[in-house]
């Protein structure tokens, strides 16, 4: 139920396009959780999701395990079109490519799911888009906003596991093949990333900042602290 209120209150109080949009809607169901993992390439977002997803399925509780850009089959051709290498896109183009796959995950993917009672967890989300086409490619951060509010009907995680280290430590974890279009951006750009999704950390509601730098076992343990820190009654904390 608390969970219910905030998330009506997210999807609400955002700005009017949300507020209009969310008349008409849905409650979510009990026990829904709209969680996002958030960082620069090989910050670890989909180890961690794996080990989350596995420790619920221990608990008896099937989540649904997704990624943007992609999600649906039309946000996965957008992100084929988003990310392709041959492509030269310039950094409006490859936002609105972002925020196109974003409408119709949330619609598709992420509403349903939520008023079904399930807990979504998300490769990615918001605070990628602010964090590299806004930070990175330094698109004016509110034009950024406005735009991923009309994307999201204003539906925001309930919470964002940020994922920090250095993009030089990351980029270097990267074991598979060749790197996409955004990927293969210079490291300038990927600092002024990690630069802004620490920003975004300190000044976002709902934002856990985890330090990535530890071995995958000691970063699961502080997601699931922060998870349970949270939620205790979805994420039980663990003894010892
Ligand atoms: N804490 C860690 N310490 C060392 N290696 C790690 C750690 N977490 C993940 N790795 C390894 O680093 C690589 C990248 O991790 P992972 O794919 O989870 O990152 P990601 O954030 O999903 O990256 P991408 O943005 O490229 O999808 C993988 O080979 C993974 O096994
Ligand atoms: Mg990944």
């Amino acid at each position: 139920m608390r969970c219910r209120s905030r998330i009506w209150a997210l999807s609400t109080t955002t700005s009017t396009s949300g507020r209009l949009e969310s008349s008409g809607r849905k409650p979510v169901g009990p026990g829904a959780r709209f969680i996002a993992f958030e960082g620069v390439e090989g910050a670890g977002k989909s180890t961690q999701i794996r080990l989350v997803a596995d420790a619920l399925r221990k608990q008896g509780i099937e989540p649904v395990v997704t990624r943007e850009p992609g999600g649906t089959r039309a946000g996965e051709a957008i992100r084929a079109v988003a990310l392709d290498r041959d492509l030269e896109l310039d950094p409006a183009t490859e936002l609105l490519l972002m925020l196109a796959a974003r409408s119709v995950f949330v619609r598709q993917v992420v509403r349903p799911a939520l008023e079904a009672g399930r807990i979504v967890l998300t490769d990615r989300y918001e605070l990628s888009t602010f964090a590299y086409q806004g930070g990175g490619r330094q698109l004016p951060l509110t034009d950024v906003r406005e735009l991923n509010q009309l994307a999201t009907g204003g539906l925001r995680p309930d919470l964002s596991m940020l994922l920090d280290v250095d993009p030089d430590r990351g980029l270097a974890r990267r074991t598979r093949g060749a790197r996409d279009r955004i990927e293969g951006a210079d490291l300038d750009f990927h600092r002024r990333v990690a630069q802004t999704y620490r920003e975004l950390a300190r000044a976002e509601p709902n934002v856990a900042l985890i330090d990535g730098r530890g071995e995958i076992e000691q970063v699961f343990a502080a997601v699931w602290e922060a998870l349970s820190a949270r939620f205790p009654e979805t994420f039980a904390p663990r003894q010892g």
